[in-house]
C-alpha cells in the first residue's frame, strides 16, 4: 500500500503510536484523535461549533430549533406529570452538549412555553471532555434559575432520573470499528505509523477481526435480514460498527426511570449502510466547515464522525430495555412541530429588520434542507417502569401547513 503524502501524523500522535508498538486498530484512532485528554479535538476544547468554527450543528445556527424542540419536550414533560411519575424534580439531562446552546435555549424557550415547569426542572449534562465542559459552564450555569449539574452515566446509574434525555450529534462521534473485506475476507482496520525520510506518516493496514467483529457480522445477518458483506461488493469494502452503541443504551437504561429519550443523528437506513455502492463506509473528518475524506490526516485538529444504522441502534435499544416510539427525518420532524409558521411570521418583517430576517430564514431553511440537517433522523425511545405512560409524539404527525 503506498504511504498518503497527506496523512502526515500529528505530531502528538508519534509518541501514543510508538508506546503501542507501532499499529493500533481504527477504534483506537478515532477515540484518541477526539478524546485523548491532552490531544484531543474535543478533550482540548479545541472544537468550535457554528457558522465560525469547524462545522454547524442545529442548534448552533439559531434558537429556532431548541424553541421547535422545547415544544415536544414541553410535552413529554406534562405527559410524565399526568402519569402522576414520583420525583421531586423532572430532569432533563443533555448528553454531549457541544457549545450547551442547546441546553440553554431550550430552558429559555420551556421558559416561554410552559412556564410553571421551569421550578419543576433540573439539568443534567454528560459531557465527556473537560474542555467542552469549560465552555458549557460559561453558557447554562444557573441560566433562569434552573439548577444545573455535570455528570457521567456511571454515576447517574447510581440515583436514576424522570424526564427526558437529548442527544443531538453525539453517537456520531463515538469511535468505530472498521471493517474491511478484502479477498473474501474479513479485517478489522488499523491505522500503522511509517517513518519515512524522517517524516512520520499514517497508513491504514489490515489487522485480524477480534471474535467481536466476527460476531457483530453474524447478528447483523440475522438482525437485520440482510447479506452481510452484501452482493458484489469490490475488493477492500469498508464498512463500520458502533460498537459502544449497545453499552451506552444499557447503561442509560439504568439512568432514566420513566421517560423519553430523542437521538438526533447521521443515520442510514441498513440497506442504504451496508451497500455494495457505500464502498468507503461513513467517516468522515470536518473542520473549518469543510468536509475531508482523508481521516488521517491532523488528527486531534478535525472532527471525525461515522453515520449510524438506523435498524442497527434501533436493536441495540431495544435488547437494552427501550421501547421504541418512531423516527423520522429532521425535516418532517421540525414542520411537525411548527417551522413552518415560523417562516410565514417573517413575511410581516420591517424594512429595518430584514437583514436578521433574511438570516433568520436562511438558518430555518437550512435545518429542514434534504441536503444537509434536514436529513438528520430524530429517533425517539422511551422508558417505562410503571407500564402507564402514554407519551406524544408531535414531531411523528404529519406536518399541517
Ligand atoms: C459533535 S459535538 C455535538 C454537540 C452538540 N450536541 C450540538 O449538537 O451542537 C459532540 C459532543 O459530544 C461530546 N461527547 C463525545 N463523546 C461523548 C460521550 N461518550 N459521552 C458524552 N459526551 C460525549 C463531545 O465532547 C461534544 O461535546
Amino acid at each position: 500500500m503506498m504511504t498518503d503524502p497527506t496523512a502526515r501524523c500529528s505530531e502528538w500522535l508519534i509518541g501514543p503510536m510508538m508506546a503501542r508498538g507501532g499499529v493500533i486498530s481504527f477504534y483506537e484512532f478515532m477515540d484518541l484523535a477526539l478524546n485523548d485528554p491532552d490531544n484531543g479535538f474535543y478533550s482540548t476544547g479545541r472544537l468550535k461549533i457554528g457558522k465560525d468554527g469547524d462545522f454547524c450543528t442545529s442548534p448552533s445556527l439559531s434558537n429556532d430549533f431548541a424553541y421547535l424542540l422545547a415544544i415536544q419536550v414541553a410535552e413529554w414533560f406534562l405527559d410524565l406529570e399526568k402519569a402522576g411519575s414520583a420525583c421531586e424534580l423532572f430532569s432533563l439531562v443533555e448528553i454531549g452538549p457541544g457549545e450547551g446552546s442547546l441546553a440553554r435555549d431550550l430552558i429559555d424557550a420551556i421558559y416561554e412555553i410552559e412556564p410553571a415547569l421551569i421550578s419543576k426542572i433540573e439539568l443534567i449534562l454528560v459531557e465527556k471532555n473537560i474542555g467542552m465542559r469549560k465552555r458549557q459552564e460559561n453558557v447554562v450555569n444557573n441560566f433562569k434559575g434552573v439548577n444545573c449539574r455535570w455528570t457521567d452515566l456511571d454515576e447517574l446509574m447510581l440515583k436514576p432520573v424522570t424526564g427526558v434525555v437529548i442527544a443531538n450529534e453525539v453517537l456520531d462521534a463515538f469511535p468505530v470499528e472498521r471493517l474491511v473485506f478484502r479477498d473474501e475476507k474479513v479485517f478489522r482496520q488499523g491505522v500503522s505509523l511509517k517513518k519515512r525520510n524522517d517524516e512520520h506518516f499514517l497508513e491504514l493496514v489490515d489487522l485480524k477481526p477480534t471474535s467481536a467483529i466476527k460476531q457483530f457480522i453474524k447478528d447483523s445477518m440475522s438482525i437485520l435480514n440482510i447479506e452481510f458483506p452484501p452482493k458484489d461488493i469490490g475488493n477492500g469494502w469498508v464498512t463500520e460498527w458502533h460498537c459502544d452503541v449497545p453499552t451506552w443504551f444499557s447503561k442509560l437504561s439504568k439512568v432514566l426511570i420513566n421517560g423519553s429519550l430523542l437521538l438526533v443523528d447521521y443515520a442510514l437506513e441498513s440497506k442504504r449502510y451496508y451497500n455494495s455502492m457505500r464502498k468507503d463506509g461513513t467517516v468522515i473528518a470536518y473542520s473549518n466547515q469543510e468536509a475531508n475524506a482523508n481521516i488521517l490526516k491532523d488528527a486531534g485538529f478535525c472532527d471525525l464522525t461515522a453515520h449510524l444504522c438506523i435498524e442497527s441502534t434501533i436493536n441495540y435499544a431495544q435488547t437494552n430495555g427501550w421501547k421504541f416510539m418512531g423516527e423520522t427525518r429532521q425535516g418532517q420532524a421540525l414542520l411537525a412541530l411548527g417551522l413552518s409558521k415560523f417562516i410565514y411570521s417573517l413575511q410581516n418583517t420591517t424594512s429595518e429588520d430584514l437583514s436578521a430576517a433574511l438570516n433568520r430564514r436562511e438558518s430555518l431553511l437550512r435545518l429542514v434542507d434534504p441536503m444537509g440537517l434536514g436529513e438528520f433522523r430524530w429517533l425517539a425511545f422511551q422508558r417505562d417502569n410503571r407500564n402507564n405512560l402514554n407519551l406524544r409524539n408531535r414531531f411523528l404527525e404529519e406536518p399541517i401547513s
